[in-house]
Formats: C-alpha cells, structure tokens, sequence
C-alpha cells in the first residue's frame, strides 16, 4: 500500500510536469455537466479499435458512426461498479459462480454462448467490436485484452457482498469507463469504486495494487498485461 500511493504521488506529479501546457483548465464542474459528447451504450461500436482497423464499411447502417478520434472516446463521468445483469445466463450456461474458469479453458458450446454477454457488456453493436469478419479464431488486440479483463477480474474478483463480478459489473453497456482527464476524480473513483466496493475470491484485502501491481503500474493493459496500444 505504502508503495503503491508513493508511485501513484511520483505519477500525479510526472503527469503535472510532463503534460502542464497540454492540461485543460480545470473546469472538473462543467466537465461533468457535459454529456453530450457520448450517450451511454450507443454509437460506440465502431471506435472499438480505432487506429488499428482500417474504416471499413459500416455493417449497421441504422446507427450513425461516431467519427474516430485518436483519444479514447471517454466518458464524462467513471461508470460506478454495478450488479452484473448476468448471473442467470452464466449458471445456465453451466459456469461454476463459486471458481471461474479462465475464458479459454470454457467448452467450444459455453464460449459460443458467452459470447453475446461480452458483446452486451461493452454495448457493441456487432460481434465485430472484438472480432474480425469472418473469423473468429483470428487474434485480435480486443480479443486479447477481454481475456485478460476475465482472468484478472473475473476470475479472482468479487462484488462488495461476494457475488459474481462480470465485464458488465463494471462496463455496463459501455466499452470505455474511466474519465482519465481529471485525475482528481479518477484516484478518487478507484479508491470508492474499485478498491471500496469489490472484494477478493480469497477474501483477502483489496488494494490499488491487486490491479495494478507493487509498483502501481497504471497502465495495467500495456505494462501489466503486455498488450500494446
Ligand atoms: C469483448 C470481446 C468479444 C466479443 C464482443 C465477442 N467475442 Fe468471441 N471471442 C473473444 C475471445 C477473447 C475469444 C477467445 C476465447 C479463448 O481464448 O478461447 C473468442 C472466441 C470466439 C469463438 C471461438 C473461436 C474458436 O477458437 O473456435 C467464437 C465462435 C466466437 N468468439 C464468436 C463470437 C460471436 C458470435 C460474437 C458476437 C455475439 C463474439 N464472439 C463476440 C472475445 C469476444
Ligand atoms: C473491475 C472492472 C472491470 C471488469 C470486471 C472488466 N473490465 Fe474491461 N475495462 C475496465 C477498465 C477500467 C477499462 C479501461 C476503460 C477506459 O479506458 O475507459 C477496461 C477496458 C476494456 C476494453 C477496452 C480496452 C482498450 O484499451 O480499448 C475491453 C475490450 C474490455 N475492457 C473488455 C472487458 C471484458 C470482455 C470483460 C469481462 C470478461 C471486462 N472488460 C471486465 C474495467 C473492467
Ligand atoms: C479492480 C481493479 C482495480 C483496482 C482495485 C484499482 N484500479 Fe486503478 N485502474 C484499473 C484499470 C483496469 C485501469 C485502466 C488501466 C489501463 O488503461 O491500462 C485503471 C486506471 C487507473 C488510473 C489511470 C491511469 C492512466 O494512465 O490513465 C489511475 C490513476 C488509477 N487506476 C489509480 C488507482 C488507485 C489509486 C487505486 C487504489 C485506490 C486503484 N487504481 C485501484 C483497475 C483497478
């Protein structure tokens, strides 16, 4: 813990020094009192991974394209942890609530039906926002990353009251989460949110560093999980 809120102090100022001229005034009020800019669940399918994918025709013509920009489109405000919607389907599905397995070791049949609960999770439009067309076993850099999320929440992590903690517990319909810009509000929504109200399979204590690791490495999916951007 100690260690982790000294590399977390040595981050803040780091980030202070090294993006001073680029950071916005701080109107964190305002910021939160904008919501237009992306609706909660919709329209956010074809920037699941911008930059990566060269535009390809959109396959639902109904939903208008959010036009790609290079910074993650976030959220004006961190989506608080809720009750996954899911715990029916999962046990229907035949997964143990009590020890979840890893992703890859699921039958072929519980994959395929997993499936459409990580595409509802994140709100993607299609099963595209992870695949390619046509392909499914082909490894794609989302592909990688809702592994990792599984193993790493999943797996090993509870509700505040030991319940099952799925991707929609914290994504609820959204891909993006976290509101990086002001890093006020996201230390402290780590600390109520994902420190305060999820628990341990194991029931030991949570801390920073059960996601981010004893040197509070903040760029869990990069460093942590070695997937680049
Ligand atoms: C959030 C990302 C994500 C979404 C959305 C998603 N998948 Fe997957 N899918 C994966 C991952 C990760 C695997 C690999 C699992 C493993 O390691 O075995 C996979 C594997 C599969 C496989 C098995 C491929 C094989 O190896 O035989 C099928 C079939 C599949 N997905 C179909 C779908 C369908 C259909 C949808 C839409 C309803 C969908 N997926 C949506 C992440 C996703
Ligand atoms: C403990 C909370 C938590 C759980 C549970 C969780 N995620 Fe995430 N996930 C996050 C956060 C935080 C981010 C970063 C979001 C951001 O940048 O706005 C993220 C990002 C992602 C991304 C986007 C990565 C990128 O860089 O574009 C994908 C895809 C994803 N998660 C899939 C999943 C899937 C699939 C599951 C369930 C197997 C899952 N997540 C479960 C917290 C969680
Ligand atoms: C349940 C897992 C979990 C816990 C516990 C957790 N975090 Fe996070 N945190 C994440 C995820 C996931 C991300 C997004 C990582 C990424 O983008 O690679 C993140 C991102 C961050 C970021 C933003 C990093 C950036 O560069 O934008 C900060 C700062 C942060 N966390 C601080 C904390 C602090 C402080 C605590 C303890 C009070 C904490 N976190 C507890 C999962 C967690």
């Amino acid at each position: 813990m100690k260690h982790a809120a000294l590399a977390l102090a040595l981050w803040m100022g780091a980030f202070a020094g090294a993006c001073g001229s680029a950071t916005p005034p701080p109107e964190t009020a305002a910021d939160k009192e904008f919501d237009g800019e992306s609706p909660p669940g919709d329209g956010e399918a074809t920037a699941a991974s911008e930059g990566e994918k060269p535009a390809k025709p959109a396959k639902t013509a109904d939903k208008a394209a959010e036009p790609d920009e290079d910074e993650h489109e976030a959220p004006a405000k961190s989506t608080p942890v809720q009750t996954t919607k899911f715990e029916a389907e999962l046990k229907k599905i035949g997964i143990n609530l009590k020890k979840i397995p890893e992703l890859e070791k699921l039958s072929s049949a519980q994959k395929k039906k997993v499936m459409p609960l990580l595409q509802k999770s994140l709100g993607l439009d299609t099963c595209q926002g992870c695949h390619v067309e046509g392909d499914f076993k082909k490894e794609t850099r989302d592909m990688k990353v809702a592994r990792e999320m599984w193993r790493n929440f999943v797996v090993p992590l509870r509700s505040e009251s030991g319940g099952t903690l799925f991707c929609d517990s914290c994504h609820g319909g959204n891909e993006h989460v976290l509101n990086r810009k002001d890093k006020k509000a996201l230390q402290a929504f780590m600390e109520e949110e994902y420190q305060g109200k999820l628990a341990r399979a194991n029931k030991e204590d949570m801390e920073c560093g059960t996601c981010h690791g004893d040197a509070m490495e903040t760029k869990i999916i990069e460093k942590l999980w070695n997937i680049p951007e």
